[in-house]
């Protein structure tokens, strides 16, 4: 008798099962970029043959300088904040909450869809202040089951592609209409990220159709009202994208020239609310 977890996932849920794996494959390296144990114990519990995602640890960076870079910012926001929420949307299976460890100020709610949760609830353990949503994205009022009474951290990450730009807007209007204060941290792919999604092995084996485009920050800040950019960057200048290794070093020098792929992946971070 096996104890692993069984899994049936299609659609955009099916893709944090690429990003899970790309994680565990980085916990491997000699040097990580982001190093997470928990996505190596992770894909250990799950009765699945991850050979047939069809990559390798090369594309780990793809996906780890982007986790890596949120995670330095959820921890500057938690740093600066006393007791405050933190709503972590589209969560897949990462196990952010795990890697910062907040103290006991922090409410923290992992959202996803339903399936995705009840697969969350067999592989990791609970903890306290630790709380799970299953839900669509889209459907709004899951926000009215948050307390909006502290400030709040909104990180979604790999999501808002999957979104309409109608629905991740009114999403993200949301967010600030109902929060006193807070941030948005959130990832989004230009238009070479979105007409390409055909040669991204992650979008079409699982049969996923990727709508929103975002080009830069004024895209969100001329729809959003109240919000203010803190600070964006690009899967190949962040500061984590250091930490890559060789292949990805090539390749980041080789985008440089071509700035709407250089740009293709974006991370945004906007605050609201009164200016502390
Ligand atoms: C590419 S994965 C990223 C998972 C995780 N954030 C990570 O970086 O490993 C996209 C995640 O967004 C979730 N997602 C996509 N569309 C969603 C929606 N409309 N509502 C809720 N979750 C959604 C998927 O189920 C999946 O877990």
């Amino acid at each position: 008798m096996t104890d692993k977890v069984s899994i049936d996932l299609t659609g955009p849920a099916q893709t944090m099962l690429t990003t899970l794996y790309l994680k565990a494959l980085d916990a491997d390296f000699e040097q990580p970029v982001l190093g997470d144990r928990f996505a190596k114990e992770a894909i250990d519990r799950i009765d699945y043959d991850w050979r047939e995602l069809g990559v390798s640890g090369t594309w780990a960076p793809l996906v780890t300088v982007r986790t890596a870079q949120y995670d330095i910012w959820a921890r500057q926001f938690l740093a600066v904040h006393g007791p405050c929420t933190v709503v972590h949307l589209g969560c897949g299976l990462d196990s952010r909450v795990f890697r910062i460890d907040p103290g006991p100020d922090v409410q923290w709610y992992d959202v996803d869809f339903p399936g995705v949760i009840a697969l969350r609830e067999q592989i990791y353990p609970s903890r306290p202040n630790y709380h799970l949503l299953a839900t669509p994205a889209t459907e709004l009022s899951w926000l009215d089951q948050i307390p909006a009474d502290k400030p709040v951290l909104f990180l979604a990450e790999g999501i808002s592609m999957y979104l309409t730009e109608e629905d991740g807007i009114a999403l993200l209007r949301r967010v600030v209409e109902r929060f006193p204060s807070g941030e948005l941290q959130i990832d989004f792919y230009n238009w070479v990220g979105i007409r390409s999604q055909r040669m991204q092995t992650l979008v079409r084996r699982t049969g996923s159709t990727l709508h929103w485009a975002v080009n830069r920050p004024d895209d969100i800040l001329s729809r959003v009202p109240g919000i203010r950019l803190l600070a964006s960057a690009t899967l190949f200048d962040a500061s984590t994208a250091e930490r890559g290794s060789g292949p990805f070093r090539a390749v980041r020098r080789a985008v440089t020239v071509l700035p709407p792929v250089r740009k293709a992946l974006q991370y945004h971070r906007y605050a609201f609310g009164p200016v502390t």
